[in-house]
């Protein structure tokens, strides 16, 4: 891929088709695309919202008047659409989630099951006071007591904030203060690579931090029956509860399914949150039209459900689909490299969807592993979180795709809660390294610094410029383009995506990685703050910065650049302090590969850190021009420090 521009022309070996058998028999065929593509804005989007059960119909697609309300008037319960209409239409007996568990253990919920569990846990929520609209966290590892927790507060119109069970306490004790939340539900502890990790004891630690009453209710992993001390076990709630069926609340089109963290321009934490019959819709159609979804398929999104990839496409569309979702617990190297590869085997998966970062594990571990299994279900595979390159991408349809299989590229956020950008698999050619197009219905431009639209081949940066369904709500209020990333520029809504990016003459799109404050490191994003504000913490440091580095195998590391006290030395001891204070403060993930000490930080003259110069002195790129900063003669002397 080229960075700063790209040729206009296109050659014809860079062209990818999908196999006649998967464009035969397509969800959207290429009639079906040119049609949608065709159809009015936003009306496309009436598709969507009818592949939903509605209680009540909505009265327009959109109302866009101040405020964007996706399908005002209509009223629905994603519980409902996910499960109870399935059974309905008798498809109980079906396989809803296959869970692989950490130590080979595997469970499979029908939808009957699902339903009569996700019903008795619903009832004992309410029972233990929650109400419509209150937040109920869930911290929790891939156990299907997640997606049973997720539901079941649907059910109730209660929204759901799922916190990355690798967060330590103080990241869990945040995020249960930010979203005002009082009732957690999480898990004794679980297994990685064969060892007992315990997670109530730091729930436990983030409910005292918080100096709020937090109700606890706790699943067994680790140990067997009732003792969870002074908290509610899950397990004796559904016991308690059996049989019970809470009718599914009916919510709003525009009333909130869930919140979720994420980060945010400025590199802080930053909730979103998503709403029941947008995001439902747009989850739903996308399941559809890009992963291709059927009843009859089996699904496998191996993103942890603690990460928005997880709530749309391991639990929400999958399920509002009918197919069957695996949820699987352990690690792709663990007991061996091929665990993954038995696992589609076993469970004859159809879609698998992945990681760049996970494709290049894989190919380093070698093609011997997918090799010694019978992968012949698979029809098609995806990628999200970072670009993948063109040798990644041939070597997974190759060694795991027999050759044949499609590959969607899809490019989204957070934020846009569902894909936006991608291939349609039985429409489109693909182009490995691009995304490809604007999805239907969507609209998305590459702008320069002011938001004027760039030319073919330009870098810039990627906005999107009409609404979509599955937008976060808090990009429905208009506000100033500079300051929030979402407004009007020259009479056109954009929202700035953070993303840079180029368009070539085909109009599909070629990412090259974020242009603000937020790290993306194995396709996940950590704010640059949070990471700063731990390494702060730690004694005898004085400022912080962080920045992500270029890694072949998982995308990007955090380094860490770090100016001690005055009377601080910066030697092993202040880097092993560093280190442990960032795990403590958000978890392993985030924990810097690297600590540079300096004295002080590049400078603006206002006084802003310049991670620009950071960044670039990592990845040994050339600075440009230094003299804008207060202090230049700092990054000279990182620069000769990092050669050393
Ligand atoms: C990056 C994950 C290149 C991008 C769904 C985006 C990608 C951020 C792709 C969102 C892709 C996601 N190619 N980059 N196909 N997909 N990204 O919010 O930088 O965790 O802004 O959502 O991941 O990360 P988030």
């Amino acid at each position: 891929m080229v960075n700063g521009s790209r040729d206009e022309t296109t050659d014809e070996r860079e062209w990818e088709t999908p196999p006649i058998s998967f464009v035969n028999g397509a969800n959207v065929t290429a009639a079906d695309g040119d049609a949608l593509r065709e159809m009015d804005w936003p009306a496309c989007w009436e598709c969507a919202a009818d592949l939903l059960d509605w209680n009540r119909p909505f009265d327009a697609v959109l109302d866009d008047d101040g405020v964007t309300r996706w399908f005002p008037g209509g009223r629905l319960n994603a519980s409902y659409n996910c499960l109870d209409r399935h059974v309905r239409d008798g498809r109980g007996d079906e396989a809803a989630v296959t869970w692989e568990g950490k130590l080979g253990e595997s469970r499979t919920y029908t939808y009957r099951q699902l339903l009569d569990e996700v019903n008795s846990f619903a009832a004992a929520l309410r029972d233990l006071g929650v109400g419509e609209d209150d937040v109920v966290t869930l911290y929790m590892p891939m156990v299907p007591e997640l997606p049973i927790a997720m539901l079941a507060c649907a059910r109730i119109g209660a929204p759901h904030s799922v916190v990355f069970a690798g967060f330590s306490a103080d990241a869990l004790a945040t995020r249960l203060t930010g979203a005002d939340s009082e009732y957690l539900i999480t898990c004794d502890g679980y297994y990685r690579r064969g060892t007992a990790l315990y997670l109530k004891g730091k729930a436990d630690n983030a409910c005292l931090s918080v100096g709020q009453e937090v109700e606890q209710i706790v699943v067994n992993r680790l140990a067997d029956g009732d003792s969870v001390g002074d908290h509610h076990s899950y397990e004796k709630l559904v016991r308690d509860h059996a049989g019970a069926e809470v009718a599914p609340v009916e919510r709003g089109s525009d009333d909130l399914l869930f919140l979720i963290y994420t980060s945010g321009t400025t590199g802080k934490p930053t909730l979103v949150g998503h709403t029941t019959g947008g995001y439902l819709a747009h989850v739903t159609w996308t399941s559809r039209a890009v992963f291709d979804l059927d009843p009859e398929d089996t699904h496998w999104c191996s993103a942890d459900v603690g990460w928005i990839t997880g709530h749309s496409y391991a639990v929400y569309g999958p399920l509002a689909c009918g197919a069957t979702t695996i949820l699987y617990e352990g690690t792709p190297d663990h007991p061996e490299k091929n665990r993954l590869w038995e696992v589609i085997e076993r469970n004859e998966v159809d879609v698998f969807y992945t990681a760049p970062t996970s494709v290049r594990s894989f190919m380093k571990w070698g093609s011997k592993y997918p090799a010694q299994h019978d992968l012949s279900s698979l029809r098609l595979l995806g990628t999200v979180g970072e670009p993948i390159d063109e040798t990644a991408w041939h070597w997974y349809r190759e060694h795991v795709g027999g050759g044949e299989c499609p590959i969607v590229d899809t490019w989204w956020q957070t934020e846009t809660g569902g894909v936006v950008l991608s291939t349609l698999p039985g429409a489109d050619r693909m182009r490995p390294g691009a995304v490809g197009r604007e999805l239907p219905g969507i609209e998305a431009a590459v702008v320069d610094e002011m938001g004027k639209r760039v030319a073919i081949g330009e870098s810039g940066r990627l906005v999107l410029t009409q609404p979509w369904p599955g937008m976060a709500r808090s990009l429905c209020t208009e506000t100033d383009w500079g300051a929030r990333r979402t407004g009007t520029v020259d009479g056109e809504w954009q929202y700035d995506t953070g993303d840079n990016a180029i368009r070539d003459a085909d109009g599909y799109f070629h990412l090259l990685g974020r242009a603000d404050d937020v790290l993306n490191v194995s396709g996940r994003r950590l704010s640059t703050a949070e990471i700063e504000s731990a390494i702060v913490g730690a004694d005898g440091v004085s400022e912080a910065a962080v920045v992500g580095g270029t890694d072949t195998v998982t995308g990007s590391k955090v380094h860490a650049f770090v100016s001690p006290e005055s009377n601080v030395a910066g030697d092993e001891a202040l880097r092993k302090r560093v280190r442990s204070a960032v795990e403590s403060a958000i978890g392993p993930i985030a924990v810097p590969e690297t600590v540079t000490f300096t004295p002080s930080l590049p400078k603006t003259r206002s006084g802003k850190v310049v991670r620009r110069y950071l960044k670039a002195i990592t990845n040994g790129e050339d600075l440009g021009d230094t003299s804008a900063l207060r202090n230049p003669e700092v990054v000279g002397e990182l620069e000769s420090l990092l050669d050393e």
